[in-house]
């Protein structure tokens, strides 16, 4: 029987080197869709799944994501002030429940695979999820809930893919799988970054996960791969042939908001979505092509 996943892991140390200057002394996890930072999207994915307890894997120029989630006393007592009920709801939405995030730091950015690493002892012996916020997926159910019913049938880990172009392989993990149904398939091989030539599919990792925790197993050996980084793919390669492993085909929205023109997609495909801002927006590109 599947244990049931209670947490998830957001890796948020990483440079953002793709979105410089605006990531020099912010983190890219704070940048805005429409009105809210990404990193709140994915705390709402995984609320939506039933998740509640959070580790964020931080490192410096990102305390700001700690303080986002915080209460924000002033503001919110010049809100209660001022009758602004409205605001004063937006600003305690992103409020996470007491005691439930874990802030901890990747002194070092040594790769995804050491970020997860790092958050093994609030982790423990129990399936969890990890969700790369640069990701934004927008979908209903959401794509952290599909794998979690996902995980909840197979009891084993499973990971989102969705087909790329051949050219952008060098550019993600790639699975291999075989005995593919409904968009579910047995994962036989992985392999971080390939050559387009050398790639064994054009099914990508997207960045949504359901691992169980034998992951910190192989993670434990600091093993570099890719780019000379300890590279997550590589630990759940290893994986393979061991408890169910599956990846799970993704159909929602996704948006690469790592860099500049996913970002503004990501932003416009978000403000269309919007009953309150899909009529201006529209206008507003109307306008702007118009010249
Ligand atoms: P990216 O490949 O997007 O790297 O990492 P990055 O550093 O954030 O951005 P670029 O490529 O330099 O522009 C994927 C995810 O892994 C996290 C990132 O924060 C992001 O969520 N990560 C990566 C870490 O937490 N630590 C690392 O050492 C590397």
């Amino acid at each position: 029987m599947a244990q049931r996943v209670r947490k998830a892991v957001f890796p948020v140390a990483g440079l953002g080197t793709r979105f410089l200057p605006a990531t020099k002394a912010t983190a890219k996890e704070m940048l805005t869709i429409v009105d809210r930072p990404l990193i709140q999207y994915a705390v709402e994915e995984c609320l939506a799944a039933g998740i509640e307890e959070f580790v964020f894997v931080t490192g410096r120029n990102k305390g700001a994501i700690e303080d986002h989630f915080d209460h924000a006393y002033e503001l919110e007592a010049t809100l209660v002030q001022r009758g602004k009920k409205a605001e004063l709801k937006q600003t305690e939405d992103a409020t996470i429940k007491p005691g439930n995030a874990i802030f901890t730091r990747q002194q070092k950015p040594l790769g995804l695979g050491h970020a997860v690493w790092c958050a093994r002892h609030w982790i423990g012996d129990e399936p969890f999820a990890v969700l790369l916020p640069d990701e934004l997926m927008i979908g209903s159910p959401t794509c952290t809930a599909q794998l979690v019913a996902t995980h909840e049938k197979t009891a084993g880990s499973v990971v989102a893919v969705v087909e790329v172009p051949r050219e952008q392989t060098k550019s993600y993990g790639i699975a291999a799988i075989r005995a593919e149904k409904d968009g579910l398939a047995e994962i036989t091989g992985l392999v971080e970054k390939p050559d387009p030539a050398e790639a064994p599919s054009t099914l990508a990792l997207i960045g949504r996960y359901v691992l169980l925790p034998e992951v910190f197993d192989h993670l434990d050996k600091h093993e570099a791969g890719a780019g000379g980084e300890i590279q997550l793919t590589d630990a759940l390669a290893k994986m393979i042939g061991g408890k169910p492993f599956h990846a799970m085909r993704y159909a929602g929205g996704r948006y690469d908001c790592g860099n500049r023109l996913g970002f503004l997609e990501a932003n416009l495909a978000v403000a269309l979505g919007r009953a309150d801002t899909a009529g201006e927006t529209r206008a507003l590109l109307d306008r702007l092509l118009k010249g």
